[in-house]
């Protein structure tokens, strides 16, 4: 098994394109997507069109349900990108799974059983994304039986290991690197720290699975452009750095 792994792409074509490029290079054909797929300011038709063109196995994330709201409740990231999908891509979206059994792994978007549940992390104090601790790791993994699940949402790479060895991956964002959600109170504030488009790689070696957590360098000048078309400068500024500096840090 060699396989890649790819999350929240949030409408970055561009990100997307990079990431695939790679895996083209490297020789990976089976490639997974846990979901944050369409919405965001930059390139929700295209990023579907990628999608559905290379029939790349996907699940549901929180905000691709959130697409299928009434209009009035979509969120801000949605009603970016609702104008711009077909019905198609909204047909694509609508059959998406919340979970699938895929080569063997286990794909969640965030924590089982909640599309919008940070599994390894947490919302603490000081606006940040604070590693859980052992025991709510766990008490989230309970009842998985498979070897390897991967899971995203927190657009964080990590690696951890469960009881009995079984491994929980999060490849990290593939187009969202930083982001800002003024919803919560305080806002808070989740920054990788570089602008890079970011997918797992994992590969059985004597029967064992090897999982690399890599980074792809790419242009999003492309995407800033349509960002900042839709007013959406701070998106703009996070895809271009991987931090949020013009959210006030205190
Ligand atoms: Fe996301």
């Amino acid at each position: 098994m060699r396989v890649a792994v790819i999350s929240d792409i949030h409408s970055n074509r561009a990100a997307l394109e990079a990431v695939l490029a790679v895996c083209d290079r490297l020789g990976i054909g089976d490639i997974a997507n846990l979901g944050d797929s369409l919405s965001g300011p930059f390139d929700p038709a295209g990023t579907a069109d990628i999608l559905i063109e290379r029939a790349i196995p996907s699940i549901m994330g929180n905000h691709d349900r959130m697409l299928l709201a009434p209009p009035e409740k979509l969120g801000l990231w949605e009603r970016w990108a609702m104008p711009e999908l077909t019905p198609a891509h909204l047909d694509w979206v609508r059959n998406l799974p919340e979970t699938l059994d895929w080569k063997g792994l286990f794909l969640t978007h965030a924590a089982p059983g909640d599309d919008a549940e940070n599994w390894l992390d947490f919302r603490g104090p000081g606006r940040r994304l604070i590693a859980r601790d052992r025991s709510g790791v766990e008490a989230r993994g309970a009842g998985l039986t498979a070897a390897v699940t991967l899971t995203g949402h927190t657009h964080t790479p990590r690696m951890v290991r469960l009881t009995g060895g079984r491994m929980v991956v999060n490849p990290g964002a593939v187009g969202c690197p930083a982001y800002f959600d003024d919803r919560t109170d305080p806002p808070f504030i989740h920054e990788t720290g570089a602008p890079d488009a970011r997918f797992a790689v994992l590969e059985e070696v004597g029967g064992k699975i090897e999982v690399s957590l890599r980074t792809v360098p790419y242009d999003p000048a492309g995407m800033q452009a349509l960002a900042r078309a839709r007013g959406a400068d701070t998106w703009a500024e996070a895809i271009g750095s991987g931090w949020f500096t013009s959210a006030s840090q205190s």
